[in-house]
């Protein structure tokens, strides 16, 4: 079923999903680059990426996951939230080096990677780390990936564009 399948996606993902939305909503205050440049001259990772982003993705993924595991036990959530929220942010971060390498300032566009960078982070730590500390391990079927991979942009961009009608956010990205 189609929908088992979307279903079965969202459920995987949501701990990155929900740590990087909350993360955005609740981060500011100190940035983690500590306001330091590169040899470049620009910004490290910039004022977008901060301390409290950061711990507020990596515990809410974990809060997420333990929700979850209470409904449907497949991996230690804690474990598993820590892999997902730390892996979101990881890959939210390695894209900021990458956009500020690139001349692109805090919060500018750079359309798909912005959506898809803490998907990216989360599962590549699964993948990585998942197999070594995970009693439960196992490869994701080609579909769960191709799923959240679609799903992710498009959730991603309809939200935005509600809340940019709604007022609560100043652009539509
Ligand atoms: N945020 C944070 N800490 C993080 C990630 C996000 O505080 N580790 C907050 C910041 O307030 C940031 C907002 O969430 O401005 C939106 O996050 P994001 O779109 O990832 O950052 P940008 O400001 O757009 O910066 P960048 O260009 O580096 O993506
Ligand atoms: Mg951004």
């Amino acid at each position: 079923m189609v929908l088992e399948e979307i279903f079965n996606a969202v459920w995987f993902i949501l701990p990155a999903w929900i740590g990087n939305m909350l993360a955005c909503t609740f981060g500011g205050g100190r940035p983690i680059d500590g306001g330091r440049t590169f040899v470049d001259g620009n910004p490290f990772l910039g004022k977008g990426k901060t301390v409290r982003g950061l711990a507020v993705g990596i515990l809410s993924a974990i809060i997420v996951a333990s929700i979850q595991s209470v409904m449907e036990y497949t991996f230690n959530p804690v474990i598993f939230g820590f892999l997902m929220g730390s892996g979101a942010m990881l890959g939210d971060m390695v894209k900021s080096f990458f956009k500020r390498r690139l001349n692109i300032q805090s919060g500018r566009p750079l359309p798909l990677l912005d959506q898809l960078d803490f998907v990216i982070g989360a599962l590549v730590m699964y993948y990585l780390f998942g197999p070594h500390v995970l009693s439960n391990f196992r490869a994701l079927p080609g579909v769960t990936i191709a799923i959240v991979v679609i799903l992710t942009p498009a959730a991603h961009l309809s939200l935005n564009v509600l809340g940019y009608k709604l007022g609560l956010k100043n652009v539509w990205w």
